[in-house]
């Protein structure tokens, strides 16, 4: 946050300013503090644009995601998100207001020339809002699992990235090392990718783990086994 606001200190006031930012982010799984962003955009004329794909339906009262979690609604006057994701179909929204939205649907090419979603997707899509808004105990559930998973990983001694949230990544270092952790949990039954650079920086490749409100206990326990047995094999714990 201090970065952010040397960086909006130092721009001329005249030049319009959005701050872009994930809501949960998609690699470590930390939540963007997005009440010092509002606070930092108010304070100096800018705007804030939450890409929230992995924070829709997971997080918040009513599962609206990393903006209602951090009360700040609002306050954010840009919002994307993904149907790909917690809500199971595919596609995206972005919610702003109303000029905005015109000036996007008459000027974004990618959105012009693309086709609109089947109705399929579309009316899965529908159902699953209904789901997060109707039965808030899925994401109790989720949230259960996760702190399980977590407390498991910890105890196991795995280097962990710091998240908040269901994805939880185990910090490996070397991507070599990475796949074969991955390569060494699927023939134990458990699938959890290996993330090597460029998408997370050097030194830093990861087996990120994704927990979900459908997984049970005995899920859970069985891929902490799977994870301690891999992780002794490779001398990672
Ligand atoms: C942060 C973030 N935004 C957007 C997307 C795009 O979602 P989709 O694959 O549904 O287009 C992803 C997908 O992985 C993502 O991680």
């Amino acid at each position: 946050m201090n970065h952010l606001e040397q960086l909006l200190a130092r721009r001329s006031s005249s030049n319009p300013t959005l701050i872009v930012t994930d809501g949960i982010f998609s690699m470590d799984g930390d939540i963007a503090p997005l009440r010092d962003m509002a606070l930092l955009a108010e304070r100096y004329g800018a705007a804030v644009y939450v890409d929230d794909a992995h924070g829709t339906g997971i997080l918040g009262e009513t599962g609206r995601g990393t903006l209602e979690h951090c009360h700040v609604e609002s306050r954010v006057p840009y919002h994307m998100g993904t149907l790909s994701k917690a809500i199971g179909s595919a596609g995206g929204y972005l919610s702003g207001s109303a000029e905005f939205i015109a000036y996007l649907v008459n000027t974004c090419r990618a959105f012009t020339y693309t086709t609109a979603p089947t109705p399929g997707s579309a009316a899965a899509a529908t159902a699953a809002l209904r789901i997060i808004r109707q039965e808030p105990e899925r994401r109790a559930r989720l949230w259960r699992n996760r702190d399980r998973l977590a407390q498991g990983l910890r105890d196991l001694g795995f280097r962990l990235a710091s998240s908040e949230s269901p994805i939880l990544p185990i910090i490996v270092g070397d991507p070599d090392r990475a796949m074969n952790f991955a390569r060494t949990l699927l023939t134990l039954g458990v699938y959890a990718p290996a993330i090597r650079p460029p998408t997370v920086p050097a030194s830093t490749s990861r087996i990120r783990l994704t927990i979900t409100a459908d997984h049970t206990d005995e899920h859970i326990d069985q891929a902490l086994a799977a994870l301690a047995q891999a992780g002794r094999a490779l001398n990672m714990i």
